[in-house]
This record gives structure tokens, sequence and C-alpha cells, in this order.
């Protein structure tokens, strides 16, 4: 990050402490940090503590003669290589997304021809506020990156989404979007191991800057979507049917199409693993809650659906099943076909690939599969061995063309090889 400006702007949220970390590992790894403090932020942190650890002036004011003549607003959001709002509170977003200019946050925000970063932190309700959801929908629909939130035990006492991430995981989301600083990081996530090689960073895109028509590896623009993990069907209230898949595979897509600058919907299943940066992510349980979470995240330039759906639900129980009982006669229901459904679907996207993990002749298998279901393409992979829950995988990428033997390699990879290929045939 050596020589990288960050305009950092310090909302006033309870979480303003953690920003003071953040000034001081941007600077450990080489970047210059000049702060920004709103109103509501000095509440919380004070410009002098701001001004030590940046070694820089610190700006609270719009009205500032001084401030205005030595550096103005203007100057000040365009000397950036990239503006971090941290802590990005529900007003300050909901200003962004509103286009409001009433402070010297809000003013540079609008006036800044640089990529924005926003790391929101709030009360779980108030994240999960229906103005919040489309606040945040509307900044990363204009370009903005919204990183998600933790999950935890808030300040406030609740527990939920809202939780600013640890200022390191900040600065793994910086490295990723600034030119030529993020892919020394980006197999750890993915658990690639040797042979992971570094992606270019994802294109800077401005605020409110919609670029041109994609092409080549640039997925900006795109919308892709991902279902991954397994589903959960109910046999009562503490039972499930469940499977083995961890979404390592579909998450390691979801992150790898978000690093080609694509926008991307991740509809997980009960997985317990981190969002990827700058990916949107819908959490759900059964395969009918899947197929209404996939719905409603259409229109999609392509999809890649991973996710290891039940075949099969039973109606649940509504209390709980007693042992003394004998076994249960379950009564079996299929459950929907959401690759089907969508390869059927007049939101069908330009792009629809399916998995097939399957045992024995995979590739016969997998062949048959894609023809019956209607998608373009399906990647196979034989799961008799340890791939599921594992960190490898080796893929038959099945198409109209034929079949493309990929050797084992670790999921980050194959997800990485997999994302160019859609880059290239959304192009
Ligand atoms: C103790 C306290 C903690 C707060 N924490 C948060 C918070 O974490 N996130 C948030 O969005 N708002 C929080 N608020 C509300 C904001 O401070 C308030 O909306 C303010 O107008 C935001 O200012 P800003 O637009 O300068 O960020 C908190 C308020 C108080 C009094």
């Amino acid at each position: 990050m050596q020589g990288q400006r960050i305009l950092l702007i310090v909302g006033g949220g309870i979480a303003a402490y953690k920003a003071c970390e953040l000034i001081r590992l941007l600077r450990k790894a080489g970047a210059s940090v000049r702060c920004v403090l709103t109103a509501g932020g000095a509440h919380f942190v004070t410009p002098m503590t701001l001004a030590a650890l940046s070694e820089n002036p610190v700006y609270t004011s719009l009205w500032d003669l001084k401030d205005e003549t030595e550096m103005g607003h203007i100057q000040l959001s365009r000397e950036a290589d990239l503006v971090v709002v941290c802590p990005a509170t529900a007003d300050l977003m909901a200003k962004m997304a509103a286009g409001i200019a009433d402070d010297l946050a809000t003013t540079l925000l609008l006036a800044t021809d640089k990529r924005v970063l926003a790391v929101p932190a709030m009360n779980v309700r108030m994240w999960l506020h229906e103005a919040t959801r489309r606040n945040v929908k509307r900044l990363r629909d204009d370009g903005v990156e919204v990183i998600e939130p933790d999950e935890g035990e808030m300040a406030c006492g609740e527990y939920g989404p809202g939780r600013l991430p640890e200022p390191e995981a900040v600065v793994a989301a910086i490295r990723k979007i600034l030119p030529g600083t993020g892919s020394g990081t980006a197999g750890e996530a993915g658990g690639g191991g040797a042979g992971t090689h570094a992606l270019p960073a994802a294109p800077p895109r401005a605020f409110g800057a919609r670029s041109p028509s994609p092409k080549g590896e640039d997925l900006s623009g795109r919308h892709l979507l991902i279902t991954a993990g397994p589903t959960h069907e109910p046999i009562d209230p503490v039972r499930v049917i469940a499977n083995r898949s961890s979404g390592k595979q579909g998450f390691a897509i979801a992150e790898a199409l978000a690093e080609l600058g694509a926008r991307v919907t991740l509809v997980a299943g009960p997985v317990a693993l981190p969002t990827p940066v700058g990916v949107h992510r819908v959490d759900v349980e059964t395969a009918e809650q899947m197929q209404a979470a996939v719905d409603a995240a259409l229109p999609a330039d392509a999809a890649v659906l991973v996710a290891a759906v039940a075949d099969w639900r039973v109606d649940p129980a509504a209390s709980k099943l007693k042992k003394a009982d004998g076994p249960p006669q379950l009564a079996w229901r299929e459950n929907p076909d959401i690759l089907a459904g969508l390869a059927r679907s007049h939101l069908r996207p330009k792009l629809l690939i399916g998995f097939a993990a399957e045992t024995g002749n995979v590739v016969e298998i997998a062949r048959e599969k894609r023809l019956r279901k209607g998608c373009d393409w399906i990647l196979a992979n034989d799961v008799s061995g340890e791939v599921m829950g594992g960190d490898l995988n080796s893929i038959h990428l099945i198409t109209a063309e034929g079949v493309e033997h990929w050797a084992e390699a670790p999921k980050a990879d194959v997800a990485r090889r997999l994302a160019r290929r859609i880059a290239d045939a959304l192009a």
C-alpha cells in the first residue's frame, strides 16, 4: 500500500474508536491518511486523536475559511486514491444514497471521482431496517463498495449483524480495491495454498459512475447470482435433514467474481463462513427459502448454482418427536428444482451454470444433467472422496462444446478460473 492516499471519513458511531486503529494499520502498511470527522463522529473521537495518529490536519467543517483556502473540499475529495467511510452510520449512508450534501463529509462524497468504500456499523435493528436495506442496495447499485458488517454481540447489548469488522479486515478490503495493492492476500480467505496466484484488483469505479460496457475480465456493471452451502429441511423443531456441503466452493466463487468487479448476490444455506468482501449475502435455511431468495435476486447476468439443495423435504412436526413413539413415518415431498426452474424462467440469466456433485460416472451423469436441466454449463465433481468440506476440488466443465478436465486445485483457484471464464463469456 506504499504511497497510497486514503481519505478516511469518520462517522458518528460507537465504533469510531476502531477508526483510530485503522489509521495506524494503514500507515504501517505505507499508506498516508487524511481524516474528515463528522459532527456526529466528534462525539466519539476527537480531532486531536485522529490528527496525532494520521500526522495530518483533520477536517471537520465545510465552512472553515482557512481549510477551504488551503485545501478546498473538492481538492480534498480528489487528492485521494480511495475514500473510506468508517464507521459508516445509518445516517451517513442515507445521505449518501440520497445525494445529500449538507456537511463536509457528504459534500466531498458527492464531489469525489474516486472509489468509495463504506464500512457500516450500527445497531442490528438499524442495519435490518427496510430504509437501511434500501440505502445499502442503492449505494451498491451506484458503485459504492459496502462491506457486510460482522455478526455478534453489540455495544448496545443486542445480538446480530451490525458490528464493525475488525480493522485488519477493513485493511484487507482496502487492499482488494486499491489497484496494485490487493491481491497479495487474495488467496487467504479461500484457503489457497502454494500455487495460488494473484488476480488483478477490481477496477476502480468512482461512486455513482457506472462503467461502460464490460470487456474481457471486467465484470463491473454485471450482477452475478450464486447459491452455496447445503439446505436444512426441518423434521421437527430440533431435527433437520442436511448434507455435507460446506459452502466453501460457492463462497470462493462469489469472492472471485466480486474481485473482478461484479455485483454479487450470494444466497447461502446454513454455513459458518465469513461473507466475502463486497458480496451481498442472503442467508436461508430450506430449499423453498433458497428458491424465494433466488427469485428475489433476479434479474442477473449470470447465475452459478453451487448449493447442494435437498431433493426432498418432509412436513415438519410442530413439536419434538419422541423417541418412545418409535421411528417416525416421514411423508416425503419433492423440493423445487431451482436450477431447472431458473432455466425455464422468463428472467433466465444469459449464462446459467449448475454444479453436479456425483459419484460413479460423473461426466456422463453431468452431461445428461446439463441437457435435462437446460443450463449452459455444468461443473461436475466427484464427491466420493474428500471434496465436501475439503479445500481442494477437481472439476469437469461440461458445455455444449464438450468437456474440459481441470486438475485438482484449491477451491479458491477453481473459483478464479471459473470467474475468468464467466467474464469472457459475458464480454
Ligand atoms: C451512544 C450513541 C451511539 C451511536 N452509535 C451509532 C452507530 O453505531 N451507528 C449508527 O449508525 N448510528 C449511531 N448513533 C446515532 C448517530 O450518532 C446519529 O445518527 C448521528 O446523526 C450520525 O452522525 P453522522 O451522520 O455524522 O455519522 C449513535 C448515537 C449515540 C448517542
